[in-house]
């Protein structure tokens, strides 16, 4: 029965118009799905990372990083984020990470301000036993590359924690910025960094970008999910990225200059996610958006996929593709990551890789694994 027909006939205007959500539902299927071996750089321990394409490589940014001693076992100093390379010249790419000094550099790659945020320490620790824990949520995000130079951003909410609960629940948000210079002779040498604002993002504001961003046709669209659960989504010219009078935010079904709270409604886009960390890119192969990642209270390795036509949706009722092995710790696996940037000819193939971070319990120690995973859809 068509559309039409169905209006057409008054009896069955009801049973339409219940139906109408269901019209347009498409779930991606997996036909082959491979393990391929874990990330690493063999002289670091390092948590949940995500990457972009950058210059040709891999780019990757991580959280806590930490060298191992003479036993294997991960040793001290944490430092809070750290970044690396791997190459692409291979298919499957390489999952071999190198760059930034690895072990010999044991500084947060994302920078805490001059004074504050505890920075004196490596891993932001505090004398009164919280810790401001500035870990990237997701990958850079790549806003230009004219052949010399790429520029990208990311977005980290400044999380005060205790253990891991959190001190402040709506951090303010820094906005850090990347350079890279295209076929740069050292190639241990990471993009530069700088801190471009701390407060970015006010406390107890939405916290754009830091959830999840995707560049399309000279846009930058970011997610924001404040602790609220709710997503809410910005725009933004990829080149005015530091300017806040260039964003533009959606609220009640349309795009307005006026920033919105946490709070009001109208902001939240549904579906855009399943509630924990995850990645948004563009498929060029489904001509869709993607987002793949963790539900939101889950630790386990259950990646789920979403797909809309619009970055403000409507998104799909995300849905279970894949699950990985989960680590031995309580928080066993975490960080589902998918790499659009990792295949060869961007995500113009009917493939995704993706990585999680397990976390195993080895000599009382927490032992963190990167495994990439080759999807090959339907
Ligand atoms: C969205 O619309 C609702 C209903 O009209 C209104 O109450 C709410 O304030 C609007 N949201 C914003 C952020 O203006």
């Amino acid at each position: 029965m068509t559309w039409i027909n169905g209006l057409a006939t008054g009896a069955l205007l009801l049973t339409v118009a219940s139906a109408a959500p269901e019209k347009r539902e498409w779930h991606p299927t997996v036909k082959n799905s491979q393990i391929l071996g874990n990330m690493a750089d063999p002289s670091l321990n390092r948590d949940s990372c995500g990457s972009c394409r950058m210059g040709g490589r891999a780019f990757w940014t991580c959280r806590d990083s930490q060298p191992y001693d003479g036993n294997h076992n991960p040793t001290l100093p944490v430092w809070s984020s750290s970044a690396s390379w791997s190459n692409l010249d291979n298919t499957p790419p390489d999952l071999f990470m190198y760059g930034g000094g690895s072990a010999g550099h044991q500084t947060p790659y994302f920078p805490y301000t001059a004074t504050g945020e505890c920075g004196e320490n490596s891993a932001g620790a505090c004398p009164d036993g919280t810790r401001y824990a500035l870990w990237p949520d997701s990958p850079p995000a790549v806003t230009s590359d004219d052949g010399h130079t790429v520029t990208a951003y990311t977005w980290i909410s400044k999380q005060h924690i205790r253990g891991l609960e959190t001190v402040d629940k709506d951090p303010a948000t820094s906005l850090y910025k990347m350079t890279y210079e295209h076929g740069a002779a050292d190639r241990d040498a990471l993009p530069q960094v700088q801190l471009v604002n701390e407060n970015f993002w006010l406390y107890n504001g939405i916290p754009y970008g830091a959830y999840g961003n995707v560049v399309k046709d000279g846009t930058l669209y970011l997610y924001g999910k404040p602790s609220n659960g709710k997503v809410a989504l910005a725009k933004v010219p990829v080149g005015s990225v530091e300017d806040h009078s260039a964003y533009e935010f959606w609220v009640n079904g349309s795009w307005t200059r006026s920033l919105p709270g946490k709070d009001d409604q109208g902001i939240n886009i549904d579906n855009a996610g399943a509630g924990g960390q995850g990645t948004y890119y563009f498929s060029n192969y489904w001509n869709k958006y993607v987002w793949i990642g963790q539900p939101g209270i889950s630790v386990a390795a259950n990646f789920h996929v979403t797909t809309a036509d619009s970055p403000t949706g409507p998104w799909e009722k995300p849905v279970l593709f894949y699950e990985g092995q989960s680590g031995t710790f309580d928080l066993g696996a975490y960080s589902l990551q998918a790499h659009p940037g990792l295949s060869h000819t961007g995500t113009d193939k009917n493939e995704i890789y993706i990585t999680y971070t397990k976390n195993d319990l080895i000599n009382n120690l927490n032992v963190y694994t990167t495994p990439l995973i080759y999807i090959e859809w339907n």
